[in-house]
């Protein structure tokens, strides 16, 4: 089969795979129909992620037809169409019964943090993605949903990050009626972000990136106010100064480890790799909050240490939620929402690029070239 073979940073090639296999009576294996490629995997792409194997296959944002199932799968038959989360959760562990699915005990044998993840790394435990004609879903009865009849694939294929991540930024920001909250990144991830801080009662959305094309885009996808951090001299004093010199009720930062804006952090953090990417971000989130204000991350940090002002934190009293969303959790709210017409997700790709084409859109997306907001690749039996 054809999948993304990752060679080494900024190298990603297609070539043939053996098929994956059941290795489990729970496994399924599912035939991709829609592969998106996201910010998190361009950590991946820059060599930013420990323990990224050469010869793996990236992919946690993909929808498919399921093949072929294990013994014991019975949530979801072959034929069916589904979504599928991209956190691997076992669904039966003292965190998946909280709702904490991208915290599973089970399915990460590598590390403690995190639980496992499609496509991302060994320190995501190891499985192979969906950037790829197949993929083997472990844990089938718990994450593959199967897709609403009349749902178009592209709404599918957002509900499987897009849309509960940035759903769970404005969720974890404990937004009060009438908050004023500021969102950090204009990628995929920030624009349904500042949309959805208006389901959860915000009074103003301000969002900062430094390219226009995705500020142009977030303004009127999310009906917020934006500005180009590149065109300001300090975009925490700046942010401080059009909220009465009090700091944002709430602050999301939806950018993560490859943040630009501070030469320091951009030499230690993404070419150096002295500390675990660039906290850019986090540092303008943490300092243009308010007092006792509210810290939402949704960008993907390393798990070696960052520079963070922890100082800043502790002085200003400051609550900061973090996490991986749990898609799974929130599915059934966001399903509703897209048939309803409140979210309208498939508005923000941009590309359509066969899956033999993935080492063009890898660097179109890392290059934020020709507009591109979000990329979705399609493999050949998918085309027909
Ligand atoms: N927690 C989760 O479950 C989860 C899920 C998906 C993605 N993510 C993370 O969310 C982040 C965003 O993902 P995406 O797909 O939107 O990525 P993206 O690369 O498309 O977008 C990131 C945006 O941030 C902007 N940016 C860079 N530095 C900035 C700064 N200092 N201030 C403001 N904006 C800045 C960039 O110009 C870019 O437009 C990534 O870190 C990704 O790993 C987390
Ligand atoms: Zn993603
Ligand atoms: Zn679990």
């Amino acid at each position: 089969m054809l999948a993304i073979n990752y060679r080494g940073p900024q190298r990603v090639r297609v070539s043939h795979k053996p098929m994956p296999e059941i290795k489990h009576p729970e496994d399924a294996i599912v035939r991709v129909t829609r592969s998106c490629i996201c910010g998190s995997d361009l950590h991946l792409y820059n060599g930013n992620v420990p323990d990224t194997r050469v010869g793996m296959t990236f992919g946690h944002e993909f929808i498919g037809i399921v093949e072929e199932i294990g013994s014991e799968v019975h949530k979801v038959k072959v034929g069916d169409h589904v979504l599928v989360p991209f956190n691997i959760a076992c669904g039966k562990c003292h965190f998946c019964r909280q709702g904490l699915f991208g915290n599973c005990h089970e399915s990460n044998t590598q590390a403690t943090a995190v639980g496992g993840i499609f496509g991302y790394s060994h320190t995501g435990g190891g499985y192979d993605g969906g950037q790829a004609e197949f993929v083997r879903v472990p844990y089938a009865n718990v994450g593959p949903t199967v897709i609403p009849t009349g749902m178009d694939p592209d709404d599918a294929v957002m509900l499987t990050d897009v849309v509960p991540t940035g759903y769970q930024a404005a969720e974890m920001a404990g937004i009060q009626p009438g908050d004023t909250v500021v969102v950090f990144g204009a990628g995929p991830v920030g624009i349904m972000a500042a949309r959805c801080c208006w389901l959860f009662g915000a009074g103003r959305v301000i969002v900062l990136d430094q390219y226009e094309y995705r500020l142009e885009f977030v303004r009127n996808y999310a009906n917020c106010e934006v500005y180009n951090f590149k065109e300001m001299d300090d975009p925490v004093v700046f942010i401080k100064k059009i909220t009465d010199w009090m700091g944002a009720d709430v602050v999301i930062d939806a950018v993560g480890a490859e943040a630009a804006g501070s030469a320091l952090q951009t030499i230690t953090g993404r070419k150096t790799l002295l500390q675990a990417g660039s906290a850019t971000a986090l540092h303008w989130a943490i300092n243009s909050v308010k007092k006792g204000g509210i810290v939402s991350i949704v960008g993907v940090y390393g798990p070696t240490d960052n520079l963070v002002p922890i100082g800043n934190v502790v002085n200003k009293g400051l609550t900061l939620r973090a996490n991986q969303a749990s898609v799974k959790r929130l599915l059934p709210r966001l399903i509703e929402h897209v048939q309803n017409g409140i979210l309208n997700p498939k508005a923000l790709i941009t590309h359509r690029i066969p899956l033999e084409e993935a080492a063009d859109a890898y660097r179109m997306f890392s290059s934020k070239l020709d507009n591109c907001i979000k990329p979705v690749l399609i493999p050949p039996s998918a085309r027909m």
